[in-house]
């Protein structure tokens, strides 16, 4: 818990803090990257910092920690430390790093809020910044060990089994194992991270769901090419669609992620996807069907077209396997299907086309503002924030109450 004596600093700088807080996270990594550049290669994902979203999501994770810390101490918001340790998890982060990461910030801080800092303000920063700090060393020392893993063996190399065509822009990968280490199946929803190496020698990691359940042998995951569109083209998608082939071998983490199926609730589950975001739905689907699950399911999918739905065969196969579940779609282009859904609809998803089920837990995936829109119909309609998880393809931008 924050110090007495830290308690009413923190209150009274939280607001200049907030003001600052971007200017801060960006002095931060430039830091960062010039005294530890090693943390560029393999560590960091470099498009995140092109796009300032990394920066974002540090930010206002701190400022909302610091935020519970005065307002609500009794309550600390564990679905951002969880979705944090999750993260940090598969990307083999250490306990030793907090210290480079704090001796950074604390720079950081100095040199943003320059003579603001007294002594005072910046020993009860350090406080909230160990308190942040050792509950994430904490939390993910326990997911290293619930896998079996420590930071130096999360990474392995598996081998590509197959790479197989979905649509225009999205392949599927199955990897099998080749060593004989012990693997841990994946729970539903779960990513692993996939380190390549690109064309300039610099290791890149990023995350992909894994698109069907496995029993530890084989991972499968899913990944759309993205096209730049006047950016530049997407580096990790691009050079997975484009070089890696049958035969090859990938380096990818162990499977981590806190957005997971609790399919012992009984409830209705309702999946609401949107393009690509159908990879971690598929995946718990797959998980249903392989444990032969009778609760009622719902599959709400929105997409270009019935061509654009990647990975459909796999999942009219499972829908078919479940005996109480059913998909209805939106397409922006048509509105007919020779899929076995339920219900077809032309244009955006829109809910109070369905008839949900009473009592449902949700799973959202896709685009930010299609989870926004969907959550908030869903909210509207009044089901508890509670039973809404979602799964955000990027960092997750915490939007703190700063004053
Ligand atoms: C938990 C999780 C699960 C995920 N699951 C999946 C999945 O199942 N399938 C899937 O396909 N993806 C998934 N993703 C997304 C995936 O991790 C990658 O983000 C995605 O493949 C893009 O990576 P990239 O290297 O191709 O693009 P990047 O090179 O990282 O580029 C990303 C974007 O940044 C822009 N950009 C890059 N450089 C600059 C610059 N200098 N200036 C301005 N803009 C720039 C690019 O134009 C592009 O739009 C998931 C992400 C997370 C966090
Ligand atoms: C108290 C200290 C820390 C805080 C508050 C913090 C916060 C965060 C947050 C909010 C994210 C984004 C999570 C998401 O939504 O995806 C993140 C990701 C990450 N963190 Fe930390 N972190 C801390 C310490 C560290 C340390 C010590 C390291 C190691 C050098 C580290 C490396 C990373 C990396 C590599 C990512 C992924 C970045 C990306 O994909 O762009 N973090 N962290």
């Amino acid at each position: 818990m924050l110090s007495d004596k830290s308690r009413p600093v923190i209150q009274a700088t939280l607001p200049v803090v907030g003001a600052h807080i971007k200017d801060i996270a960006e002095q931060f990594y430039r830091h960062m990257f010039t005294t530890h550049p090693e943390l560029l290669d393999g560590t960091f994902n470099r498009g995140n910092q092109a796009q300032g979203t990394q920066q974002l999501a540090l930010a206002g994770s701190v400022a909302a920690f610091a935020t519970a810390l005065v307002k609500t101490p009794g309550h600390l918001p564990e679905n951002l430390l969880a979705r944090i340790a999750h993260k940090h998890a598969s990307l083999a982060i250490q306990p030793e790093q907090y210290e480079i990461v704090h001796d950074n910030l604390m720079w950081a801080i100095g040199e943003v809020l320059g003579d603001a800092v007294t002594p005072e303000v910046a020993a009860a920063w350090d406080d909230v910044y160990w308190l942040m700090a050792y509950t994430l060393i904490h939390v993910e020392r326990g997911l290293y060990s619930a896998r079996a893993v420590r930071p130096q063996t999360v990474w392995r190399k598996w081998e590509v089994e197959k790479k197989i065509p979905e649509t225009e822009d999205v392949v599927t990968f199955v990897l099998k194992r080749i060593d004989d280490r012990v693997v841990k199946p994946s729970l539903p929803g779960q990513y692993i991270t996939v380190q390549v190496r690109m064309p300039d020698g610099t290791r890149q990691p990023r995350q992909y769901s894994l698109s069907r359940a496995d029993r530890g042998e084989q991972r499968q995951f899913t990944v759309k090419r993205v096209y730049g569109g006047g950016k530049p083209d997407g580096e990790v998608s691009t050079l997975l669609h484009t070089t890696v082939n049958v035969g090859d071998l990938l380096t990818i983490s162990v499977p981590y992620g806190a957005v997971v199926l609790d399919d012992y609730s009984g409830r209705p589950m309702v999946f609401a996807s949107a393009g690509i975001g159908i990879t971690p739905i598929a995946g718990m689907l797959s998980h249903l069907a392989a444990a032969g699950s009778h609760l009622p399911i719902m599959l709400l999918h929105a997409d270009h077209n019935e061509e654009s739905v990647a990975l459909r065969g796999q999942i009219v196969d499972d829908i078919a396997r479940l005996p109480k579940a059913s998909i209805y779609v939106w397409y922006e282009q048509g509105n007919d299907s020779r899929l076995p859904v339920r219900g077809v609809f032309p244009g955006r998803m829109d809910i109070s086309q369905v008839r949900l089920p009473n009592n449902a837990s949700y799973h959202l995936c896709g685009p930010v503002p299609f989870m926004r829109e969907v959550r908030s119909a869903l909210i509207d309609r009044g089901v508890p924030p509670r039973d809404i998880q979602y799964e955000v393809f990027g960092p997750e931008l915490w939007e703190a109450d700063y004053d």
